[in-house]
């Protein structure tokens, strides 16, 4: 699992150790936010005799045929994520992170004969489109240069993949929430910010609209994908229904029983509008279902960030 130590890679390293599996992690702590919330992450993982981290960055990492021979699958989650700071000079680590690192672990991957990877994609691969839901088969123009990378990235997977004996599936992922969410993204700002007694940060008009998929749903879909899903094919994995950013609002005052004050700044370079995941095509080869409501998933959210 590469990106381990990260929100998503280390609830998927918990899920794979307690289905019985033997893990290998990658993690090179980006210091995007700070390392004690990834070691905080990692700790279950790392009390499990199971478990092996491998603490690099992969584009750095020399012996990567050597960490990854003998694996039967790859998660490939590591990247520099979050959307509205891939702007400007950062975007060179985004270049890094997301591209080069792709491409090296690809390359380690095919040395070391390994025969499954399965990439964490984006919604921003998609960009503004005039109609929803989104297909996986739509035209793709990303709005953002995140956006650019993580497509750059589906590509090189899905060029190696039909280049070697690699089976590759990518699933691209719906602004995805829940414990352990990165610390940038606004369910974890919005509900810190009540927690704290302090006014939220609301980008924009509040009528954009994200198709939020919890976190237990999500890992639902990668565990199943170890073994399901077709070869070469993409797969949509989003919550099931679309929301406005001010309803997520009016859920958090219900969720948590405070007040949420509303401090209004600009629109975000980079932002879609709206998001909706067409998931029949994760339905039928992944048995992929969304399950936990939104108010389910905001109390779990907000329990952790009380704790
Ligand atoms: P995260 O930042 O919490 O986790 C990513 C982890 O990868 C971090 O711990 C970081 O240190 C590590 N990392 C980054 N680049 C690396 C590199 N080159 N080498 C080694 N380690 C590296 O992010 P997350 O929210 O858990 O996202 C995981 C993946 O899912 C990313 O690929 C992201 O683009 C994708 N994704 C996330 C969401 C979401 O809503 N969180 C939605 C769509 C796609
Ligand atoms: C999220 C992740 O951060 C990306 O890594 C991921 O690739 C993307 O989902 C995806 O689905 O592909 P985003 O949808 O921007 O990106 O997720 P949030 O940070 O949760 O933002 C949701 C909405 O809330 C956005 O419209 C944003 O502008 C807004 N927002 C965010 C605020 O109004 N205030 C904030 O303080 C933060």
């Amino acid at each position: 699992v590469t990106g381990a130590a990260g929100f998503i890679g280390s609830h998927l390293c918990d899920r794979l150790l307690g289905a019985g599996h033997e893990v290998v992690g990658i993690d090179g702590y980006v210091p995007f936010y700070p390392r004690e919330m990834k070691e905080r992450n990692l700790a279950k993982a790392k009390a499990s005799k199971s478990f092996t981290l491998h603490e690099t960055l992969i584009e750095k990492a020399d012996d990567l045929p050597s960490i990854l021979k003998g694996a039967s699958a790859i998660y490939h989650l590591a990247a520099q994520a979050g959307v509205r700071a891939s702007w400007g000079d950062d975007f060179a680590g985004y270049v890094e992170h997301n591209v080069l690192g792709t491409q090296k672990l690809l390359e380690g991957a095919v040395q070391a004969k390994v025969p499954r990877l399965i990439y964490a994609s984006s919604s921003s691969v998609y960009g503004d489109v005039q109609e929803l839901p989104l297909r996986e088969s739509m035209a793709l123009s990303p709005v953002s240069p995140y956006g650019v990378t993580k497509l750059a990235a589906e590509h090189l997977v899905h060029l190696y993949g039909k280049a070697n004996d690699l089976s590759v599936t990518s699933l691209r992922f719906f602004t995805v929430y829940g414990p352990r969410q990165r610390p940038d993204m606004a369910f974890h700002r919005f509900l810190k910010a009540v927690r704290d007694g302090q006014p939220i940060t609301l980008y924009g008009d509040g009528e954009q609209t994200r198709d939020f998929t919890f976190i237990n749903d999500l890992i639902d879909v990668l565990q199943c994908s170890l073994v399901q899903g077709k070869a070469g094919l993409v797969y949509n994995v989003g919550g099931g229904q679309r929301i406005s950013v001010l309803k997520v609002l009016e859920a958090i005052a219900s969720v948590t029983g405070r007040e949420v004050r509303i401090d209004r700044q600009e629109g975000q370079k980079g932002d879609m509008r709206d998001t909706l995941a067409d998931t029949a095509q994760a339905a039928r080869d992944l048995g992929f279902i969304p399950k936990t409501p939104l108010a389910t998933g905001l109390k779990a959210e907000w329990e952790w960030i009380c704790s």
